[in-house]
């Protein structure tokens, strides 16, 4: 069954209803909240078929990606801001989503009361919370305008800024840690290698970092909220790229949802 991770993170039959406003609905989406609870039935890594390859019988799914991937964005949310209402409904009211404990735990390997950036923090729930919560001074950046107005309304004295994170300047400081839930494979491998290269120069001496990322390297199948594209550069090509910097890979773990995470040190 691999319907779990999804279910969780994006709550049953909520996607296609939030979607769009209703004069711009499609019958593709019409087809879609028929099939509740089965809307993206596949996790952000998984090999799923690709879109040319004989879809299931309830074919759905591939339809309302190929929908949302044909969207205009002028953003650079890699279609993020598109789907920001079932985001936002979906991932962002569920507190102990998918990554809640295992950032609850790298949390306390950083210093009491100190600062982590998180890179694509989506509406803060449940990352930026859970680091909240464990006493941390959090400063968000996403590239969603709709997303970052959700961060805004849910911690408003939390610094966010809405940019991409090839733009940002990480607000001109440095971070005891750094974390970026779900954003490496959504960014060209060339742009993947310059954000750790800018992680890099925000971390502080010991300060630590973690990121998701599927350990194979290559393509992978469409990312399920947006139909966009996901690229890992894979173990080997992640390790090289960190200690180019001065950064250690110091572990990897993969959750309930079969997410893959690297934790890394600056040396
Ligand atoms: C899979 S979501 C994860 C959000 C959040 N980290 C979480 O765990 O809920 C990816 C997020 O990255 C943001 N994003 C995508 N591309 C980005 C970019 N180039 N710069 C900044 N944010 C980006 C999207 O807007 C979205 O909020």
């Amino acid at each position: 069954m691999l319907f779990s991770w999804v279910d969780r993170w994006y709550g049953e039959g909520e996607a296609c209803e939030t979607a769009l406003p209703e004069t711009e609905r499609t019958s593709a989406q019409t087809d879609c909240r028929a099939d509740h609870g089965q809307l993206f039935p596949y996790r952000i890594g998984e090999k799923l078929p690709t879109m040319h390859s004989e879809p299931p019988s309830n074919s759905a799914p591939f339809r309302v990606l190929n929908f949302c991937h044909t969207m205009a964005s002028a953003n650079k949310s890699n279609g993020y801001e598109d789907v920001a209402s079932v985001f936002i409904t979906g991932r962002g009211r569920n507190s102990s989503g998918v990554g809640a404990s295992v950032v609850a735990g790298w949390s306390q390997t950083l210093p009491g009361g100190g600062t982590v950036l998180d890179l694509g923090c989506g509406t803060g729930v449940p990352i930026s919370q859970v680091l909240i919560e464990h006493g941390l001074k959090v400063y968000g950046v996403d590239a969603s305008p709709t997303i970052v107005a959700a961060f805004r309304a849910r911690f408003p004295g939390v610094p966010v800024e809405c940019a991409a994170v090839e733009d940002s300047d990480f607000f001109a400081r440095t971070f005891d840690g750094v974390v970026a839930w779900g954003l490496f494979f959504l960014l060209d491998a060339e742009v993947q290698r310059r954000l750790i290269k800018k992680i890099a120069g925000v971390l502080q001496s010991g300060g630590r970092l973690l990121f998701t990322a599927p350990n194979e390297s290559g393509s992978f199948p469409p990312d399920v909220m947006t139909g966009r594209p996901q690229f890992s550069l894979g173990y080997e090509e992640y390790r090289k790229a960190l200690e180019a910097e001065g950064v250690s890979l110091v572990g990897t773990h993969r959750d309930e949802g079969e997410n893959h995470y690297y934790f890394a040190q600056k040396m």
